[in-house]
Order: structure tokens, then sequence, then C-alpha cells
């Protein structure tokens, strides 16, 4: 299995820090918030890893990870994507690396207090499909920034709502996914949304209506640490206290 980290975007949502630097290089309590989604893979045994960015601060990431030997990564490879064309337009960059094997995908700014591997490991024996994983979130004005999935009465997931105004259950989807190699067929074919960009929300409706779509619920604190500036601070407290990717 491959591991896609994908650390692009304008991070306008920390602007001004965002103006000096790439989000993913800002700290998260003692190392650059990059590192943590590093650690995540690493930990879930993903050794062959593609990091994608854009922006002007690209080149400080290979100043940072190198070749990756340090953070126990066999293979690191680096893909630039050239304007802030949404996550599924950059993890479509990743699709000669990821050669036909299944492949998680992490948003770099997203940070967890437990270890990811049980997700994956369950993903190695799920055959075929896409696999996400959902955290429980209480606050309305949350989950309007997130993508929402829909239930049926048996709990499986019937459709994801983006940024939904009217959220349809107390649950948001994370920025960690696994799929199989079709995810770089279905990309081509998406269009963009209202923001400009090509949604992952998009992707997993696919794998939805196909029938082929699993999820688990994540244990623990989960943070998006580019949400807000109140949100990077919320993450970077509780990493101070309690650290992240435990077994
Ligand atoms: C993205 C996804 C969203 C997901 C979130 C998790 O949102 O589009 O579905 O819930 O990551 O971090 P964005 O950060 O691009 O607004």
């Amino acid at each position: 299995m491959k591991g896609v980290i994908l650390a692009g975007g304008t991070g306008s949502r920390l602007h001004p820090l965002t103006r000096i630097t790439n989000k993913h290089l800002l700290p998260i309590y003692d190392r650059p918030m990059i590192n943590w989604g590093i650690e995540a893979l690493v930990n879930a045994g993903i050794r062959e890893i593609m990091l994608v960015t854009g922006g002007t601060h690209a080149g400080e990431f290979l100043r940072l990870l190198g070749n990756g030997q340090e953070f126990g990564i066999d293979r690191l490879s680096y893909g630039y994507q050239d304007r802030p064309g949404g996550i599924a337009e950059a993890l479509g960059l990743a699709e000669r690396f990821v050669d036909g094997d299944p492949v998680l995908v992490m948003l770099a700014d997203n940070i967890v207090e437990r270890s990811i591997k049980p997700m994956v490991d369950a993903f190695k024996r799920q055959p075929k499909g896409a696999r996400i994983l959902l955290t429980q979130v209480e606050e309305e004005e949350h989950l309007r920034h997130l993508g929402v999935p829909s239930f049926d009465e048996d709990r499986r997931v019937v459709g994801i709502i983006e940024k939904p105004e009217q959220p349809t259950s107390n649950y948001g989807v994370t920025g960690i996914y696994c799929y199989d190699a079709d995810v770089f067929q279905v990309i081509p074919t998406l269009a963009p949304s209202g923001r400009g960009e090509l949604e992952i929300t998009d992707v997993n409706n696919y794998y939805i209506e196909q029938g082929a779509m699993a999820y688990d619920v994540l244990e623990g604190f989960w943070g998006d640490a580019g949400e807000s500036i109140d949100a990077y601070y919320a993450v970077n407290d509780f990493v101070r206290g309690n650290g992240a990717n435990k077994d």
C-alpha cells in the first residue's frame, strides 16, 4: 500500500501566517505540522510516500524531509501542484507513483490522537473500493465546515455533502481516505465545484454510488489544524498535552 500526503493549498484561512510559509510547515507543538502526518503513515506501515505540495515554499519540504529515511520512509517522492485545484486534483498527480496499488491519502493538516493503522489494516482486507474515516462532531457550526455523511437504517453511508448548511448527521469526514486504483479513473470525470476545485467528496460519492464505500469511526481526538486560527491553536494545545499518533 502506498501513501499520498497532500500539503498544498493557499492556507487562506490561516493568513497572514501562511504568507510567510506553507501551512503544513507551521509548528504543531514541537515540530512542523507535516511531520505528524508523515509519522501517522509510517506508524501504519506505509513506507512509500509521495508528498504533493504547491505554491511558493515547496523547496522547504525537501530541506525538512530530504529522502525521508530519517523518518522511516523507504521511498519519498514529491509532486508539485501548479495551482490550487483541489484535493482530488492534487491526488491525480500521484497516479504514476501509485502505479495500480491501493493508496492511503492524508491531508497533512489533519492530526489524530490515535494510530490510523486499524483503518489501513481493514482496507488491506477489503478487496476493492474505498474506505473513509469518520469522526463524531457535536457542534453544528463545525459540521458546516466539513464533509458530512448521511446513513441509511443499516448505518451504511448513502451520501456525503460538502460543507452542508443543514448537517444530516453528527459525523464529519476526516481527511484520511483509502482508495483502490480506480480512483485515478474517477478523478478525470469530476467537474469543478462552486469553489473551483475538484472535490474529494465527489470522489467519495462516486464510490458510495457504486456500493463500494466502507468506513471506520475514529477513536480519540481529531483536528484539522488548517480550518481556522482557533482550530490551529486547539490542535496545538491538544498535541502539546496529549501527543498524537498513539497506538
Ligand atoms: C476537506 C474536505 C472535507 C473534509 C475536511 C477534513 O475540506 O473537503 O470533506 O471534511 O477536508 O479536514 P477543506 O479542508 O478542503 O475545506
